[in-house]
């Protein structure tokens, strides 16, 4: 490899880290991968390798799951108090916030997105959802239960942690998708393997120091770094694994839940997505007009919940589109890390590969491309944002989650909710939507009628702690965040005395 690519403005904290040989975090030591390999790490916005990190494969994820075991059975991890623990999880949040500069550019620089979003939204929505959990820590409580036995009882229900959780994470928000997974399995008493995706390892491996540095017993977060079909796959299907967490395709969720049926481990899974945006003819376009912008444009499209079907009615289609054409027009693309840039390239060039070879299917089946279409610049992985118009739910294009910046619009006329809830739940995907209304009545009900885990009226895909975040049919099993989260990570024990 040649030396790695060292981008000017990353200052000098961030490059220290760099710098540094990337190891895995197993049982509180920092060790390289049993194998001897190293894979290389790369930033988006330029194309060139920044860093190289242990490949961890099967042997390094027997090591780390036998280390979260020890912690789990015999650890101190066991006997610090429910407040100990949330203490912990506190002094992770505020190492986060103090060091947030550096972590922002470490995000940015592996992930491509615009600085001002890892350090003004990503690192504080971290920190804060850490907090949120580390609250959790004190208030996890069973129930008494009235049974109707004959004989005198006592019975009621204690939440337990699960025991040794894998968690495989996805590269669109490395540092938020890793606290999604920890801040939950910590605050209930699990602990963990975790593996970052393999185009996004460094904020995860930052974090792993903070979460020594917080406290956190060796062996409670150990972190393998590698790819899916050796490092994940091994977790997926480990003997010893009591439950795993993934996010990322549904390609790959099916794969895991097939691996995990060797020891039936419990599986949660945040899958893909292809959520519908509703405008109706009464809707405030100076607020959904921005609103199905961001909702497909943020983070370069590359959100599970990207509003990424348009369904305009009729009446205000061509407002709608040519108000989204031209906001989109004044997004300032460029590298993360430049003062001006708005949005960011893709994650790979694999990743505009695959976006670009959408943009082309969906040309040659008959869209009109009203927007964008085409890569930016020769450096990097930048794509315009991107209209197709003439869609149809027949195209690949507006049945397949694309992840890039590529919004599919369609028009409705029609004042049936019904008939215009079935156009908009005409897919595998079930993850979030909006509906965009100055009539109250008819944004409930059609909120009632979206089968979707996230449905805004007004608003697109908000993220909050304490608001729980999944999927309906193939968007995924179960809930993250809020309290529903926790229960991710618990196991319910009853417990029953005869009087
Ligand atoms: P992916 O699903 O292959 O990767 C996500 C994570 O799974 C990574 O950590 C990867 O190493 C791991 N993984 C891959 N194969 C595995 C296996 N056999 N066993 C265990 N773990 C495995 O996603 P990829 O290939 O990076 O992106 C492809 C498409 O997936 C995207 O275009 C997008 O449509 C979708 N995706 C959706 C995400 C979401 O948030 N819903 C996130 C990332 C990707
Ligand atoms: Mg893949």
């Amino acid at each position: 490899m040649n030396k790695p690519y060292i981008h000017p403005k990353i200052g000098p904290r961030a490059a220290a880290f760099l710098a540094k040989e990337h190891k895995l975090l197993i049982g509180g030591k920092w060790v390289p991968a049993r194998s001897g390999k190293t894979f290389e790490t790369f930033d988006p916005g330029t194309g060139r390798v920044i860093a190289k990190i242990a490949e961890g494969d099967a042997a390094d994820v027997d090591l780390a799951v036998a280390a979260a075991r020890r912690a789990f059975e015999s650890g101190p991890w066991r006997t610090i108090t429910p407040s100990e623990r949330g203490k912990m999880i506190w002094r992770l949040a505020d190492l986060l916030e103090q060091n947030a500069e550096e972590i922002a550019v470490l995000e940015t620089l592996n992930n491509g997105k615009p600085l001002a979003t890892s350090r003004d939204r990503d690192v504080p929505g971290c920190a804060d959802l850490f907090r949120y959990m580390a609250g959790w820590a004190t208030k996890i409580t069973g129930e008494t239960i009235s049974i109707s036995t004959p004989g005198q009882f006592h019975a009621f229900t204690v939440r337990e942690p699960v025991g040794v959780v894998g968690q495989i994470i996805p590269w669109n928000g490395p540092l938020a998708m890793a606290t999604w997974k920890l801040a939950p399995a910590l605050a209930t008493g699990c602990t963990v393997v975790l593996k970052p995706a393999e185009q996004t390892p460094l904020t995860a491996l930052r974090l792993g120091e903070l979460i020594q540095e917080a406290g956190i017993p060796d062996g409670v977060v150990n972190i393998v770094t590698g790819f899916g079909a050796t490092a994940g796959a091994a977790i997926a299907a480990h003997p010893d694994i009591d439950k795993v967490g993934f996010t990322g395709s549904s390609e790959v969720g099916r794969i895991i839940v097939h691996a995990a049926a060797g020891n039936l481990k419990k599986v949660s899974l945040e899958l893909g997505g292809k959520s519908p945006v509703i405008v109706f003819p009464d809707a405030d376009m100076s607020v959904a007009v921005p609103g199905a912008t961001q909702a497909i444009f943020a983070n370069s499209g590359q959100v599970c919940t990207a509003g990424s079907r348009l369904f305009a009615h009729k009446k205000v289609f061509d407002k709608m589109i040519d108000g989204i054409a031209q906001q989109a027009g004044k997004i300032r693309i460029g590298h993360g890390l430049s003062d001006e840039a708005q949005m960011g390239p893709v994650i790979s060039q694999t990743q505009m590969d695959r976006v670009m070879g959408y943009v082309d299917q969906g040309r040659a089946a008959g869209a009109t491309v009203a927007a964008g279409g085409k890569r930016i610049g020769g450096e990097g992985y930048f794509i315009a944002p991107t209209i197709l118009t003439d869609t149809n739910p027949e195209m690949s294009v507006v049945r397949e989650e694309i992840f890039g910046p590529v919004l599919c619009a369609m028009s409705f006329d029609d004042d049936d909710l019904e008939r215009i809830a079935k156009q908009a739940n005409d897919s595998i995907y079930g993850l979030a939507g909006s509906i965009w209304t100055q009539n109250i009545s008819i944004g409930h009900k059609m909120a009632q009628r979206i089968r979707a885990g996230r449905v805004g009226i007004n608003t697109h895909g908000n993220v909050d702690a304490a608001l729980p975040t999944g999927g309906y049919k193939q968007s995924g099993w179960g809930r993250e965040k809020g309290h529903e989260g926790l229960h991710l990570y618990t196991e319910v024990k009853s417990v029953i005395v005869s009087l």
